[in-house]
């Protein structure tokens, strides 16, 4: 068990080196503010539509369904493979991961999830998690500015393995977002376009709003790097992001937050990799929204994807353990990756196939 620690408030143990995840959301609860329950499992249920909070717009019932619909893919089990281990490890986005796994971006830390972390202490823990595990995490955007300038310095100094996310507001405000993000040497640069819907960007000046297909190609055209649009939900939507010069899109409901009565993650995955596949074979697929172990990566990767986001749970890991928790989650995800790849017959993460998986709608 490692050192208590005196917080806003309260006082909670925080474990330095985590045995398992009930010890990290025991730590997390005492500090986590009122919106979060710090669950066993992250399923949208006791969050509801808690917003502030983490929750989902609405009646909150998009964050609970983009969990279950992961749930009811099922794995196919096939041990009759030769070769005695799984690599998990993938090319993405330009470099080598340990595993197609990403930290989202999560902004406005504080005020969803209480005061004993900020964003800026919750991007520098997710960024030295992911670097020393061999991964990359987002980080967000927000109001002032000056967030993502701190954002960018904290990517550089882990060497450029972070992705810089920039909500969709004016063409000047972004282009200035643009050039902070494209000095600091990012993987990629991302862009939530579906942030539109989130109720607390309404009213700011300048607007964070829809964009056309034209205002994305001139925006994607700003930058050099792999442009990311995340928040995408149909074949459409996807192929406009393809035209516009997207070199990989995020197949997500922003976990629920922008638009009630989404269809889950899950749902249109297979439909929008077919057409990307089909038409825009050069960009990358990634996919978030109730992705919780290494079978649901698994998962995704059997349902077209290349790569996931995880995001809520991995706020919780830095509430209740720190770097530590965030560690924790990762190398857990990892495991139980290779341990569903085994089993399934995949080697590698290309052997992982569509044939891997039986989707079972209840
Ligand atoms: C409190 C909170 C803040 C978020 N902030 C951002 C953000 O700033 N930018 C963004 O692109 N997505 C943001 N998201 C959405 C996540 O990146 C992600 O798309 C969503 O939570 C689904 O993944 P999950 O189910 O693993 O949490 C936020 C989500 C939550 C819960």
């Amino acid at each position: 068990m490692g050192t208590v620690e005196k917080t806003a408030g309260a006082a909670a143990v925080t474990p330095a080196e985590p045995r398992d995840w009930d010890e990290i959301a025991r730590a997390a609860r005492p500090v986590i503010g009122r919106y979060c329950r710090a669950c066993a499992v992250c399923d949208g249920r006791a969050c509801g539509n808690q917003i502030p909070g983490p929750g989902a717009k609405g009646s909150g019932d998009v964050a609970r369904r983009n969990y279950d619909a992961w749930r009811d893919v099922r794995l196919n089990m096939d041990t009759l493979v030769g070769g005695d281990a799984a690599d998990a490890s993938c090319e993405l986005l330009g470099r080598r991961l340990s595993m197609p796994l990403l930290i989202g971006p999560v902004g406005d830390v504080n005020r969803h999830y209480g005061p004993s972390l900020d964003t800026m202490a919750y991007n520098r823990l997710s960024l030295a998690a992911a670097r020393a595990e061999g991964i990359a995490a987002f980080t967000g955007d927000g109001i002032p500015d000056e967030l993502m300038v701190q954002s960018c310095d904290a990517i550089r100094e882990v060497g450029g393995w972070g992705v810089p996310t920039i909500k969709p507001w004016s063409r000047e405000k972004v282009a200035a977002k643009m050039r902070v993000a494209d000095a600091c040497g990012p993987l990629a640069i991302a862009m939530d376009v579906d942030a539109a819907g989130l109720p607390f960007l309404k009213g700011q000046e300048p607007p964070a709003g829809p964009k056309s297909p034209e205002d994305l190609a001139v925006i994607a055209a700003m930058t050099e790097r792999p442009f990311v649009v995340k928040g995408v939900m149909t074949v459409g939507g996807a192929l406009k992001a393809a035209r516009a010069g997207a070199s990989a899109i995020v197949v997500s409901n922003h976990g629920g937050r922008v638009l009630d009565g989404c269809p889950a993650t899950a749902e249109v995955l297979p439909e929008i990799a077919a057409a990307v596949r089909a038409r825009a074979p050069q960009v990358t697929i990634l996919v978030d929204g109730g992705i919780r172990s290494g079978l649901d990566v698994f998962r995704a990767l059997a349902l077209g994807a290349d790569g996931v986001l995880v995001c809520r749970p991995f706020v919780v890991a830095a509430y209740g353990a720190g770097q530590a928790g965030i560690a924790f989650l990762i190398r857990r995800m990892r495991a139980e990756l290779q341990d569903a790849m085994m089993m399934c017959g995949a080697r590698s993460i290309a052997d992982v196939t569509p044939d891997m998986v039986r989707v079972a709608r209840r």
